[in-house]
């Protein structure tokens, strides 16, 4: 009973939240398609068409052309080219013209809107354009309550790499804490709905928030790691962001996305975000080798993937599971991957990589070496993987997921140096500092473990955010 529901609520938390909300505007497109123009409501049917396909480009945070459409008094005011519409008029109507013809220039770069979802655009502009939203702002307010009923999940822990500092995401608050004395967590809260990682930068001197809402926003969000205040916070996308890691330098963070792209966000708010389409899924987890030039990634199309930061491009598939990949991390040498499969794997970089000269031509080619050739074996972990991390000097890897165990690795020759047994839940995030002398894990069960390595001595355990009841979990 406990493995099952343990399952459903990994499944929810890294599988079903983002598909929940792919089809969500579909019930008001259907109640739409059959009503008259006069009952056309924003609300119920205009909104969640430009959530879906205008906002991730088109909102007060970012906003393309000068024109956000988190209102309609926003779509009135316009961008750059003036009012979007008039409210009545078909003519002279830069809106709808720029969603409609043979080929819409809106939304950019994707598939135009359905012949229907247009028409139901164009009626409610010529029906009035009437506004009756609730609220000005219709970005789905998330609520953090003073108190939990029950710890939330923590979905992502991170220790600093001095190994002083925690800082714990749970569900949609950012939680900070020392790792010694009693001072009291300090809470920051974010608008989004859930947050998947959480992360020191190297130096130590920046925090990063990465997660997003179902369907409408993406979010990176950079705070000072000693103040805990905000520097600034980046929306990508349309959906909630999945795990990433630190660039080595600290320059930037590189996310994965449900558009299957690994994302690079600059910490510096004028650069732009570099976005390679590299899977044809969801990408879980991105990992930076520690010269800052490939990236390792893996997702749900179960494959693990390296490529060039300059240029964007995959340099070899090192490996395809017979299961979806929840998490990479590498070292100079080695790729590491994991997931549903179970199965643990080093894979040599200077191998496989050589094998990227081809043999042959057209379908004829083939690389010369062959994944038997560069793959280092590692032993099975007993449940589903979930999480992963090296210590920052990349000596040791954690691993952590659906079964009560964190096991660590040395990379060089891979043998296992720790293993603590008998967790009390299930593992959604493990963090080493820098030297590998401490780990911070975090889980289902909403506490955070901080342990001695390699002696695996519990150092303290807590549940960050207050509860009322902690039926079956010990804070201290
Ligand atoms: C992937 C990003 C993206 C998406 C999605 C997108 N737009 Fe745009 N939009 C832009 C950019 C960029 C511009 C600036 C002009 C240009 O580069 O073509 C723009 C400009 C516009 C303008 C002109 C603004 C002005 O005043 O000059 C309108 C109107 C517009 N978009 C409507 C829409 C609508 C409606 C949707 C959804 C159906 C949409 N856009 C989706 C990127 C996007």
């Amino acid at each position: 009973m406990q493995r099952f529901f343990i399952r459903c609520l990994s499944f929810y938390v890294f599988v079903a939240l983002p598909i929940l909300s792919l089809g969500q505007d579909n019930p008001a497109l259907e109640s739409a398609r059959s009503t008259s123009a006069a009952s056309i409501s924003y609300q119920r049917d205009v909104w969640p068409i430009v959530r879906r396909h205008c906002r991730g480009c088109h909102s007060r945070t970012d906003a393309k052309g000068g024109l956000s459409m988190d209102s309609v008094a926003d779509m009135l005011k316009g961008g750059d080219g003036g009012p979007s519409f008039t409210p009545g008029k078909a003519d002279g109507n830069l809106l709808l013209e720029m969603i409609s013809g043979d080929q819409p220039e809106m939304p950019k770069q994707q598939p135009a809107l359905s012949a229907a979802k247009v028409e139901i655009i164009r009626k409610w502009i010529l029906s009035g354009a009437k506004d009756d939203a609730d609220l000005g702002d219709l970005t789905p307010k998330v609520v953090i309550p003073e108190t939990y009923m029950f710890a939330p999940a923590v979905t992502s822990v991170a220790i600093s790499p001095d190994g002083a500092r925690i800082a714990a995401a749970c569900r949609s608050e950012l939680v900070l804490f020392p790792v010694e004395g009693d001072t009291p967590p300090e809470r920051i809260p974010t608008e989004c709905d859930l947050l998947t990682h959480v992360e020191f930068s190297p130096d130590g001197t920046r925090l990063v928030a990465v997660g997003g809402s179902p369907s409408s926003f993406g979010e990176v969000r950079f705070y000072d790691a000693k103040s805990g205040a905000l520097i600034y916070s980046r929306r990508v996308g349309h959906d909630t962001l999945f795990r990433g890691a630190f660039s080595p330098d600290g320059t930037a963070v590189a996310v994965g996305g449900s558009d299957g792209a690994a994302h690079i966000v600059p910490f510096d708010q004028a650069s732009a975000v570099k976005s390679f389409p590299l899977h044809s899924d969801w990408v879980f987890d991105v990992d930076w080798t520690p010269d800052g030039k490939m990236l390792v990634t893996g997702g749900r199309d179960k494959a693990t993937k390296v490529s060039s930061v300059e240029t964007g491009k995959l340099l070899r598939s090192v490996d395809m599971s017979a299961e979806r990949v929840q998490t990479v991390s590498c070292t100079a040498d080695f790729a590491f991957s994991s997931g549903l499969a179970r199965t643990l794997s080093g894979f040599e970089f200077k191998i496989a990589l050589s094998g990227i000269e081809v043999t042959g031509a057209g379908n004829g080619a083939r690389p010369i070496t062959n994944r038997a050739q560069y793959v280092r074996g590692m032993e099975s972990q007993p449940g589903e993987v979930f999480t992963m991390a090296t210590s920052l000097d990349r000596k040791l890897l954690a691993i952590g997921g659906a079964y009560r165990e964190i096991r660590v690795y040395k990379t060089d020759d891979r043998t296992r140096i720790t293993l603590i047994p008998n967790l009390p839940a299930t593992v959604y995030s493990v963090s080493l500092n820098r030297d590998g002398t401490r780990l911070a894990a975090g889980g289902r069960d909403g506490q955070v473990l901080i342990y001695e390595i390699p002696s695996g001595t519990l150092i303290r355990s807590l549940v960050p955010v207050p509860v009322a009841t902690t039926a079956g979990v010990t804070a201290s």
